[in-house]
């Protein structure tokens, strides 16, 4: 494993993850996935940890989705595997909270890695969205549970079927992010945030992450496995191959 694609900084009782692909966008590539996990099992353990800050190298992207020539060649089976579902997940089950410092594109699966984490802060200039359709494929990431139950599900259908990105302005006002601040303040805004939560009791806040996560996930092994299964059949499907051709030839061209 590459130990450059996801950095870490310890602050304190505080540790800044930051995924580092700038040059294309942070993508989320296999390499990244387990970078990501090297790195949270690394932090798992530590008592003295209070809140984790995750944001994309650059000042472009938080990250621009899973890697779209990796998803091109993915298979049913590898659905079933829950490549990135499973990182998510671990995200979102972390026993301190995280929260995603945003800055710039944060679409696909950057979308549902920073809905896995507890909070967002985000810069004036991020646009947020889950554009899978367009690539014959859906949000099965977390995507399709997490999203309706942060911002409704009338809200979460129109993003997934429309595949609409969304600017912070909006973001903030339909409830997908916390707070939307200057661009150039992002991570320093999530580190205050992140400062705050520290004051208080560790095993309260741990405890408190715990107990909302179990209430606020009524049949979540299902919704899972009915979203592997859905992509398992996209990611056999023409439509998706054409699709994320078409992405990999516009790369081409220029
Ligand atoms: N997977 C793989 N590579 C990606 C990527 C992704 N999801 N997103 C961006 N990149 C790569 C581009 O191919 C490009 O590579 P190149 O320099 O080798 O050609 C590089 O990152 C920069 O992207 P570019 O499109 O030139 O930057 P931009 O700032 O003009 O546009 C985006 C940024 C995010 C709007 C555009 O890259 C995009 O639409 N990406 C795909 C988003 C998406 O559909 N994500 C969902 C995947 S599930």
């Amino acid at each position: 494993m590459n130990d450059d694609t996801v950095l870490m900084e310890r602050r304190g009782a505080l540790a800044i993850l930051t995924l580092n692909a700038p040059e294309r966008r942070n993508a989320i590539d296999l390499a990244m996935v387990q970078g990501l996990h090297a790195r949270l099992g690394e932090l798992e353990g530590d008592e003295t940890l209070a809140a984790v800050v995750l944001t994309g190298a650059g000042d472009k992207a938080f990250a621009a989705g899973a890697d779209i020539a990796q998803l091109k060649e993915r298979k049913a089976v590898d659905a079933f595997a829950a490549i990135n579902s499973s990182l998510f997940k671990r995200v979102e089950d972390f026993p301190v909270p995280v929260i995603a410092a945003v800055r710039g594109w944060c679409l696909g699966g950057g979308c549902e890695l920073a809905i896995a984490c507890d909070l967002r802060v985000v810069g004036e200039g991020a646009k947020l969205g889950q554009p899978e359709v367009g690539l014959g494929i859906i949000p099965a990431a977390g995507g399709t549970y997490r999203l309706p139950r942060l911002i409704g599900l009338g809200r979460a259908r129109e993003l997934v079927y429309t595949g609409r990105i969304v600017d912070a302005a909006e973001a903030e006002r339909i409830g997908l992010v916390n707070r939307v601040v200057p661009d150039a303040e992002v991570l320093d805004a999530a580190l205050a945030l992140a400062e705050e939560i520290a004051k208080n009791g560790s095993l309260a806040v741990r405890l408190a992450k715990r107990t909302m996560n179990a209430l606020a996930r009524p049949n979540e092994a299902m919704a899972l496995s009915m979203e592997s299964t859905a992509q398992a059949v996209l990611f056999e499907s023409d439509d998706k191959h054409a699709r994320m051709q078409a992405f990999l030839d516009r790369k081409k061209s220029r």
